[in-house]
Order: structure tokens, then sequence, then C-alpha cells
């Protein structure tokens, strides 16, 4: 079945949907005939990618939310229950970016990026899961992590660690759901040209402190992970193209756009080693 047929009639419900992959993601799947819930903190941004949706005769609304609310995101489900009745395309999207080598970065650091980028994920898929088991049709979760989640750069500490738990969360939770028939992948793109770093340092709550965003961490970083390479930093459309194929074809990872393969190996034969030397006597 074609991919634009599988999630035909559904219900998507999206974080971080006001601004670019998120909101790239309500685009491809509204051009496939399904519902939108666009959810973002930035309340008239998520307003405007709802009424692009519904200009192009679709059906859309949005909701203002703070992922790491977990009450905001019980009510987001039953405002989307209300309106659609389903769920069938959960995308815990939203990622906040803090740059700062290891031994800078506070604590209010550490708890707003851990607090947005891995709680925000699990309250998303708890306040979601009840609507999508009761929702008919094919149901999938996709949670954003990122390349960062397999490739280690420097002065990204706190959103790399924040990335790794993404994924174990979304492996075990691939797991999980198997049985009931609910998808679940994992998409790791690499740079896209977004509001990122704009919208993490509107987004951090002010009693933790404004974040500080220093050009010398964002140049070493962008050295270290070759961001200058062709192909590595892509939009967002870009990055969204395979998505309805990939969560069709319940693929256990999405790797958008970025040439990391060398890397990808080095680390791969590194934990195979250690594994081989673990069998030794
Ligand atoms: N831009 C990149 O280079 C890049 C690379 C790899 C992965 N990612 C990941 O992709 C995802 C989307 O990022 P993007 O590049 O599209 O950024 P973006 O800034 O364009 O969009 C992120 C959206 O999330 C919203 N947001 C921030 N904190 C929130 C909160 N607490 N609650 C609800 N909404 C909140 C922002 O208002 C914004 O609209 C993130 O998980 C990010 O970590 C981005």
């Amino acid at each position: 079945m074609d991919a634009q047929d599988y999630f035909r009639g559904g219900v998507a419900v999206v974080t971080g949907a006001g601004s670019g992959l998120g909101r790239a993601m309500v685009q491809r799947f509204a051009g496939a005939g399904m519902g939108g819930v666009a959810l973002d903190i930035d309340g008239a941004r998520a307003e405007e990618t709802a009424q692009a949706v519904r200009d192009a005769g679709g059906r859309a609304i949005s909701l203002q939310v703070d992922v790491a609310d977990a009450a905001a995101m019980e009510a987001a489900a039953a405002a989307a229950e209300r309106e659609f009745g389903a769920c069938t395309v959960l995308c815990a999207n939203v990622g906040v970016q803090q740059f700062g080598a290891l031994d800078k970065l506070t604590a209010q650091d550490w708890r707003w990026v851990l607090d947005v980028n891995v709680l925000g994920v699990v309250h998303t898929v708890n306040a979601f899961l009840p609507l999508m088991r009761k929702s008919a049709g094919h149901r999938h979760i996709a949670v954003t992590a990122s390349s960062a989640s397999l490739t280690p750069g420097v002065r990204m500490g706190a959103y790399t660690t924040s990335k790794y738990a993404v994924l174990g969360y979304t492996e075990t939770l691939r797991m999980e759901l198997a049985d009931e028939g609910i998808g679940v992948t994992s998409i790791l793109p690499a740079g896209m040209i977004t509001r990122h770093l704009e919208s993490s340092m509107a987004a951090r709550p002010e009693e933790l402190g404004k974040s500080e965003v220093r050009r010398e961490d964002i140049d070493v970083m962008m050295a270290s992970r070759k961001m200058e390479t062709a192909g590595h930093v892509a939009s967002a459309e870009h990055a969204t193209r395979h998505l309805l194929e990939d969560l069709a074809a319940n693929e256990r990872f999405t790797i958008t756009h970025g040439e990391y393969r060398a890397q990808l190996v080095a680390t791969h034969e590194a934990i195979l080693r250690a594994h081989d030397r673990g069998q030794e006597g």
C-alpha cells in the first residue's frame, strides 16, 4: 500500500509543531489527508502551522503546551480526543539545545535540557498512548532523537546526553508496543536549518536564568562535527521526504540526511572489540 494511503484519514499529533521539523511533519501528514494537532510552547507559531493546513483545505487545530508539563500534555490529549476522537500518529519531536563545555554547563542547564528533551518525550507518550490504544487504523509513534544520539560532539554534552536517553527510551518503547501493533521509529536528523537556537532560548523558563550561547562553543562544535560537509545540513522539508514511507514500513531508525558512516563504523567496531575482549578467559 502506498504510504500516503497507509495513513490517510488518521490524525497526527506533533510536538514542536510551530517551527522547523515539527511544522514540516504536520505538513507531510496533512498532505496524506490526515488531521493535525500542532502543539508548541509558542502558541502563535503552532496556530500558524494549523492555519496553513486549513488554508490548504485540511483539518488542524493548535494548542500551546510545554512538553515538560505532564498535566498540560494530558489536557492536550483530551482536546485532541474532543476534536478528532483519535490519534493515529504521534511525533514527540521537541528538543532544546544548550551549548557549553561539560564543566561550564550549570545545574539549571542540565535540568532544563533533560526536563524538556527526555521527560518531555515521556510526558508526550504517556499522555497520548491511551488515546492511540483506542484509535482504529495504522498507528505509529515517532520520536525525534538526533545524529548526536549516535555520534557525540564536543560542547553539546547536555544535549547529547539527552538524545542518547531519547534513543534508549524509544528503543524500549518499540519493544514494549510491538505486540499492540503500534509502530515506533527513532528519527535521527543531522543539522537542519531551523530556528533551533533561537526557539530554545525563547522557550527556557525564566526562573532557570538566561540560556548563554557563546560563539566559540558553536564554532568548536561545528568543526568537530564537520558541519560544513555538503549534505550534513538540510532543510526540515528535506529531512521529512521519507517520513511517511519510513513510518509505514515501521523502520526502527530514520537517518534523514548527513554522512557519518565512518564514525558509526568506528564506534561499532570499538564496541565489538570490547565485546570480544569480554569473551576472553
Ligand atoms: N536543527 C538541528 O540541527 C537538529 C539536528 C538534529 C536534531 N534536531 C532535533 O529536531 C527537533 C526539532 O528541532 P528543530 O530543529 O525543528 O527546531 P525548531 O526550533 O525549529 O522547532 C522546535 C520547536 O519546539 C518548540 N519548543 C521548545 N521547547 C518546548 C517545550 N518545552 N514545549 C513545547 N514546545 C517547545 C519551539 O517553540 C519550536 O517551535 C528537536 O528535537 C531537535 O533536538 C535538530
